[in-house]
C-alpha cells in the first residue's frame, strides 16, 4: 500500500508517497521545483533545515539533503551563511519574471472536487496481469467487429458480480456494455424517445451531466424533490412522467439512501402504469457502516434498468459502464449502441471481466473501502472543526459529501475563489432548494491535505466579499 507523508507548514505544504513510481527524494523534488517555479516558496527565503523536514515527512533526512543537493545543482536553491537553504536569488527573478506571461491557471493543490477515485492507488499490477492473460490467451476473433451488447467474457463475469454483490437479477444476455454511465443512459434516452416517451423525471437536487444528457436527447426533464429520505415517490403521480432516473443506494449529491417504503411505492409505480426505472448504481460498492443496500431492479427486472460503472470502483479514464436491461430494450439499446460506435474497446472490456471473474476488483474494493472511510472521517472532523457552519449529511457511503452551506452563503463564487486558491471544489445550487451546497469528494486525497484543504477554506470563507451572497 502507498503511504503518504505530508509537511503541511502553511507556507510550505509538501507530500511524499511511498509505493510511488518516483522515488522519496525525486518527488520532493519535483515540488520544491514546482513551488519557486510557480511563486508559491518565492516568500520562503529559508527553507526548513533538512533535519526538520526530514521529521515533518517521516522520511529520512538523506533523502531532503539529496533532493536539496539536486536542486542547488540546477540553480534553484543556495546554501546560505551559517548553513541554512534558500531559494536562490536568480530563481527568484526568473519566477518572478515567468509570473505575467503565464496565464495563471490555478493549479489544484488540494483536490476535493466529487467523482475522483484515488487514481494513484489503480491497481495497476492486478491490471498487467489481467492484460497478459488477456493477450496470451483471448480467441483472435475477440479483437475483430463485436455485436452491440459487448464481449460475453464480461457480461458473463458482471451477471455473476453483480447478482452475488448488488443483488440484482442479471442474466449476460440482458447486459450491455457502454461507454461509462454517461453513455449508456443516452442510449436509453435515445431509445425511449424512439418509444414515444416525452418526460422523464430526475431527482433534484441531481447530476447536472444527467440532466444534460436525457435534454440532449429530446426529452422533457422534470425535477422530483428528494429529501433525507431519497426521492419523494409521492410527488410522482402528479408528475406525469414515463419514466425516473434514480440513484437509490446513494442519493448523488445529498447521500440519501431510499427508504424502504419508498422503494416498494417506487416499484408500484412503475409496474401500475408500466413505467421504467432508471437505476444509477455508481458507488453502491462504498458503503462503511453497513452492508449495502440492494439493488432495486432484482426486485422487477422487467421495469428497472440498472446501470453500473468502472468509474468510482476503478477509474473513470476506462470510460467502461453496463446496463442491466428489460428484454424488450436488449436490442434496440445494443443497436444504438452499435450505430454510436460499434462497441468498446474489446481488450478493456477483456481485461475488467478477468479482475472481475478472478475476485481481483473484490480485492481492490476491501482494499478501498477503509481508506475512503478514513479520508471521509478526515473530512467530517475537519468540517465540524474548521467550518462548523456547513451541515454535512448523508449515509456513511460512496466518495463524496454533500454539505449545505449556512444560508446567503454563495456555492459559485466559493467555488471559484476556493480554486484561485488551489482548492479544487463543486458547488451545488438549484433555484428550487433554498441553501447552496458544496459537494466534497474525498477519495483523492490524503488525509492530511483533506484537513489543510479545508482549514484554507475556512480561511477564504470567513473573508468578508466571499461570506455573503452578492
Ligand atoms: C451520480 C453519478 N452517476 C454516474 C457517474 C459515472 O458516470 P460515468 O460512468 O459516465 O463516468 C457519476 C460520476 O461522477 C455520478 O456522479
Amino acid at each position: 500500500m502507498s503511504k503518504i507523508r505530508t509537511n503541511s507548514a502553511p507556507e510550505l505544504f509538501l507530500e511524499v508517497r511511498r509505493g510511488n513510481a518516483e522515488p522519496l527524494h525525486v518527488q520532493l523534488e519535483q515540488q520544491l521545483r514546482e513551488g519557486i517555479r510557480g511563486g508559491r516558496l518565492l516568500g520562503a527565503s529559508n527553507l526548513p533545515s533538512s533535519r526538520a523536514l526530514a521529521l515533518g515527512l517521516g522520511v529520512s533526512r538523506g533523502v531532503v539533503v539529496e533532493a536539496f543537493a539536486q536542486l542547488a545543482a540546477e540553480g534553484y536553491l543556495v546554501t546560505r551563511p551559517g548553513g541554512s537553504t534558500g531559494v536562490a536569488d536568480s530563481a527568484v527573478v526568473a519566477a518572478a519574471r515567468a509570473q505575467p506571461a503565464r496565464p495563471r491557471a490555478p493549479r489544484i493543490e488540494f483536490d476535493l472536487r466529487p467523482g475522483r477515485p484515488d487514481l494513484d492507488l489503480f491497481p495497476r499490477e492486478v491490471w498487467l496481469r489481467s492484460a497478459r492473460r488477456v493477450l496470451a490467451e483471448a480467441p483472435s476473433q475477440r479483437l475483430g467487429y463485436l455485436d452491440g451488447r459487448g464481449v460475453p467474457e464480461l457480461r458473463e463475469a458482471l451477471s455473476t458480480y453483480l447478482n452475488r454483490v448488488r443483488g440484482t437479477a442479471a442474466g449476460a444476455d440482458a447486459i450491455v456494455v457502454s461507454s461509462g454511465f454517461t453513455q449508456g443512459l443516452a442510449l436509453v434516452a435515445g431509445v425511449l424517445v424512439a418509444r414515444g416517451v416525452r418526460r422523464v423525471g430526475l431527482e433534484d437536487p441531481g447530476l447536472a451531466e444527467s440532466r444534460r444528457v436525457i435534454a440532449a436527447a429530446g426529452l422533457t426533464v422534470v425535477p422530483i424533490a428528494v429529501d433525507e429520505s431519497g426521492l419523494r415517490v409521492d410527488l410522482l403521480a402528479a408528475a406525469d412522467v414515463d419514466a425516473i432516473l434514480v440513484t437509490p443506494a446513494h442519493q448523488y449529491p445529498t447521500g440519501a439512501v431510499l427508504a424502504a417504503d419508498r422503494r416498494a411505492a417506487l416499484l408500484d409505480w412503475a409496474a401500475r402504469g408500466d413505467r421504467l426505472i432508471i437505476e444509477d448504481d455508481y458507488d453502491a460498492e462504498f458503503r462503511y457502516d453497513r452492508q449495502p443496500i440492494g439493488a432495486l431492479q432484482g426486485l422487477a427486472p422487467e421495469h428497472v434498468v440498472y446501470a453500473g460503472t468502472a468509474s468510482k470502483v476503478l477509474a473513470p479514464g476506462l470510460r467502461l459502464g453496463w446496463l442491466v436491461l428489460p428484454a424488450s430494450l436488449v436490442e434496440p439499446i445494443a443497436d444504438a449502441k452499435l450505430r454510436a460506435d460499434l462497441g468498446s474497446p474489446a481488450i478493456d472490456q477483456l481485461i475488467v471481466a478477468d479482475l472481475v471473474a478472478r475476485g481481483d476488483l473484490g480485492r481492490h474494493l476491501r482494499r478501498m473501502r477503509p481508506i475512503y472511510r478514513r479520508r471521509r472521517d478526515a473530512l467530517l472532523l475537519a468540517l465540524r472543526r474548521y467550518l462548523p457552519a456547513l451541515k454535512p449529511v448523508g449515509a456513511s457511503a460512496g466518495i463524496h459529501v454533500l454539505a449545505w452551506l449556512p444560508s446567503g452563503l454563495d456555492a459559485a463564487r466559493l467555488v471559484k475563489v476556493a480554486a484561485e486558491e488551489g482548492i479544487g471544489l463543486a458547488g451545488y445550487s438549484s433555484p428550487t432548494a433554498t441553501p447552496d451546497g458544496i459537494v466534497f469528494g474525498y477519495a483523492a486525497a490524503s488525509e492530511p491535505a483533506i484537513r489543510e484543504g479545508i482549514s484554507r477554506l475556512a480561511v477564504i470563507v470567513t473573508r468578508t466579499g466571499v461570506s455573503r451572497r452578492t
